[in-house]
């Protein structure tokens, strides 16, 4: 099985602003190890201006920080994915800031693991449903607005997951709404894809983040298999599905458009 260091290694120093000034909105960017806050380090390292948000406050502020100190370009905010009155505040106030918004990636999502025939089955879909499908439906809307206001193109990135792809156990009402992710996704790219605003979305594997290690805790037994199951032999790091969002937020993907974009070691296409 190949080790972590057979994969080739990006040359990123060679390739500086992709997404050179670029006004790009990242959700729940306060996890660390977290993607939010990976995607939100890459984009700022290709030349973009980065807004992060999260529930947490303190969290995405240090994110924001880390970033700020290699002397790229980010701002914290505090946002719940879930409130339509948050995501006017913070679409507004990035507008007026910046005078425009070029690219979004909604990736604030929760996981509540759990068997379909538990009590709490329908109340965990819900919470679920709230943050990983209203949040992500209420962001793309209000970036869609945006954009069209500003009369320019721009790039929408949701982060769904392999569970929205194919089926895991345990795993049940997270999927239902990581699956409504990815066609709530194609169908708005249909409507916004002539004018340029593309909508795609991402697939992650089992990536080495705070959900993961929390995900590792309550469902041991089938999480054992599935990383043993991963082609690649190994999780998945934050940076590579960072660099899958920055080709998707930037003009090198100017072509693509509903698509779904699976980054998952292998793992799928057993
Ligand atoms: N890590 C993985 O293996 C993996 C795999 C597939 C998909 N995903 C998806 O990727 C995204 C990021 O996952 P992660 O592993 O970095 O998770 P994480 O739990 O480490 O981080 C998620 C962040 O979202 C924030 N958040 C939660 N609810 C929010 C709300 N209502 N409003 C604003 N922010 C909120 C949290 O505070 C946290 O900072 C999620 O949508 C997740 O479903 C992750």
């Amino acid at each position: 099985m190949k080790a972590i260091s057979a994969r080739p290694l990006v040359d990123e120093g060679r390739m500086k602003g992709r997404v050179e000034g670029k006004i790009a909105l990242v959700t729940g960017g306060a996890s660390r190890p977290g993607l939010g806050a990976s995607i939100a380090e890459r984009l700022a390292e290709e030349g973009a201006i980065v807004i992060v948000t999260d529930v947490d406050l303190a969290g995405v502020e240090q994110t924001a920080e880390g970033i700020r100190a290699r002397d790229l370009s980010a701002t914290a905010m505090a946002q719940d994915v879930t409130s339509q009155g948050d995501w006017d505040a913070v679409i507004n106030a990035v507008v007026e800031e910046h005078g425009r918004l070029d690219i979004l990636v909604n990736n604030a999502g929760i996981l509540v693991v759990g068997q379909i025939a538990d009590e709490t089955a329908a109340s965990a879909l819900q919470r679920q449903f709230d943050v990983n499908v209203a949040g992500c439906l209420m962001g793309t809307q209000a970036a869609v607005k945006a954009m069209r206001n500003g009369g320019h193109c721009g790039s929408i990135i949701n982060v769904s997951s392999v569970a929205g792809l194919v089926g895991f156990r345990g795993s049940a009402t997270y999927a239902a709404t990581k699956g409504a992710v990815k066609l709530m996704s194609k169908s708005a790219a249909l409507e916004t894809a002539a004018e340029g605003i593309r909508i795609n979305t991402v697939h992650p594997g089992i990536i080495r983040t705070n959900m993961q290690s929390a995900a590792v805790d309550d469902n041991s037994a089938n999480y054992d298999a599935i990383v043993a199951s991963i082609p690649a032999g190994e999780l998945g790091e934050p940076r590579d599905i960072a660099n899958c969002v920055l080709f998707l937020a930037s003009d090198e993907a100017s072509y693509v458009m509903g698509a779904e974009f699976v980054v998952d070691g292998g793992y799928t296409a057993q």
